[in-house]
């Protein structure tokens, strides 16, 4: 029998999570000075003895800020910190492997914050393949040095400014991919902490009829699909097939292109459950790579966003002259394939049409993991099943 979403469950996929009656917090406030709450100020005094004591924690994963030396803060800036804490709880690996290497740690250095740099309170984060695959060790010879604290995608309140920020300004709500390049050297702290420090210019305001749970879920995503459909010259008029509609960057690309560059005509792949919500989003044509080639349609496409690994049948499906752009696997040409670069001028292009509402988040009705189920996070996210984004909300 074929089991398809109703248009309620789409809708369902796209806007419905629950979420805490304190949420969203408008304006984040700064109230935990407890006994195991530093003053940051007081971080060169006291951070050795409280390395040594914190060391019997897990001493392997010792996540030290100053492998992220900073310039020294200015005075006001100082005084504006001083509540901030100088250690945080944050998920952590030592070494590279499966789910089980990551870490529990609640005495990882909040991390000190370059001139262009902000500091984010992380209200909600969302994981990517790109997690995983680099948890596993397949980046490492570009990786930075362990141990990391994973996460790219990020949504919060900056907290503390670095002396060259332009823009930004405490208590802004913000969203952004942190990892200027995916794969070279990403950061030793990312966003599955309670802080993170960003560059400004990898961030935009949190579009205002966002919460914190779907903000997080876009940036990288977003960014990708953006990319993407730039790269291959996308215009309005032009026609694209995109495989994996359902995941994170293909339920984005749908509606991009749809609704952003103007496409003629938009086809997409998923299994069957999942044809409905791809419709919902903008698809003019939904097919069920459980039971047709799409490559064996007559019908040919101006580009194919290959969002799943499928180059080599995807050139199939190009009129003359079409462009495939691939974010996985091998490349078969006339394919191209790319790697996404963080972009907040991305995300504050976009943002208008986040705001009128053309462009949905995509959560998976599964996806909202709190804080304290990161493993089983990363668990759902490997099974590559998971229906645009997973995200990791609420975190302490
Ligand atoms: N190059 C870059 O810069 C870049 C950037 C972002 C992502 N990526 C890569 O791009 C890929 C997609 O990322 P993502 O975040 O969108 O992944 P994702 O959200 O984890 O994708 C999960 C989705 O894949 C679908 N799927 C599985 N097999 C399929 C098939 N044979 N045909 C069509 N859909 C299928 C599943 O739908 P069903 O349940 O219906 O099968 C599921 O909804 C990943 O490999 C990721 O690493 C690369």
């Amino acid at each position: 029998m074929e089991a398809t979403l109703t248009a309620t469950t789409a809708s369902h996929l796209i806007t419905s999570h629950t979420l805490p009656s304190t949420f969203p917090p408008r304006k984040f406030s700064l109230t935990f000075l407890g006994n195991q709450r530093k003053p940051i100020s007081t971080l060169k005094q006291t951070s050795s003895s409280s390395s040594s004591s914190s060391s019997s924690h897990s001493p392997h994963l010792r996540v030290s800020a100053n492998s992220q030396a900073a310039p020294a803060s200015s005075s006001t800036e100082t005084s504006k910190v001083a509540s901030l804490p100088y250690e945080m709880k944050a998920w952590v690996y030592g070494e590279y492997g499966g789910v089980d290497v990551l870490k529990f740690d609640s005495s990882v250095s909040v991390p000190q914050v370059k001139e262009d740099q902000v500091l984010i309170k992380v209200v909600a984060a969302a994981l990517n393949p790109v997690d995983a695959k680099r948890r596993q060790g397949k980046f490492k010879a570009t990786d930075s040095p362990l141990p990391t604290v994973p996460g790219y995608d990020v949504a919060g309140v900056v907290v503390k400014v670095g002396s060259q920020v332009k823009d930004l300004k405490e208590g802004d709500e913000v969203y952004g991919d942190i990892n200027e390049k995916a794969l070279e050297g990403p950061k030793q702290f990312g966003s599955l902490a309670e802080f993170t420090a960003v560059e400004e210019k990898l961030l935009a305001l949190k579009p205002k009829n966002l919460d914190f749970v779907q903000a997080a879920g876009l940036p990288l995503a977003i960014e990708t699909a953006y990319e993407g459909l730039e790269r291959t010259g996308f215009s309005a008029g032009k026609s694209i097939l995109v495989l994996n509609g359902s995941g994170g960057v293909g339920s984005l690309v749908i509606q991009l292109a749809k609704h952003v560059f103007g496409a003629s005509k938009v086809a997409a792949t998923s299994s069957t459950g999942k044809l409905e919500l791809l419709k919902s989003l903008g698809a003019d044509l939904a097919i069920d790579y459980t039971k047709e080639n799409f490559e064996d349609l007559p019908e040919k496409f101006d580009v194919v966003y290959d969002a799943i690994g499928q180059c080599d049948r995807a050139v199939k499906a190009i009129k003359d002259g079409g462009s495939v752009v691939a974010l996985t696997g091998a490349v078969t040409p006339p394919g191209f394939r790319f790697v996404v670069t963080s972009n907040g001028d991305i995300l504050k292009k976009i943002n208008p049409y986040l705001e009128n509402g053309k462009i949905k988040p995509v959560i998976d009705p599964k996806g909202q993991f709190p804080f304290s189920q990161v493993p089983e996070a990363f668990s759902y996210i490997e099974t590559n099943r998971a229906t645009g984004k997973v995200v990791i909300y609420p975190i302490p």
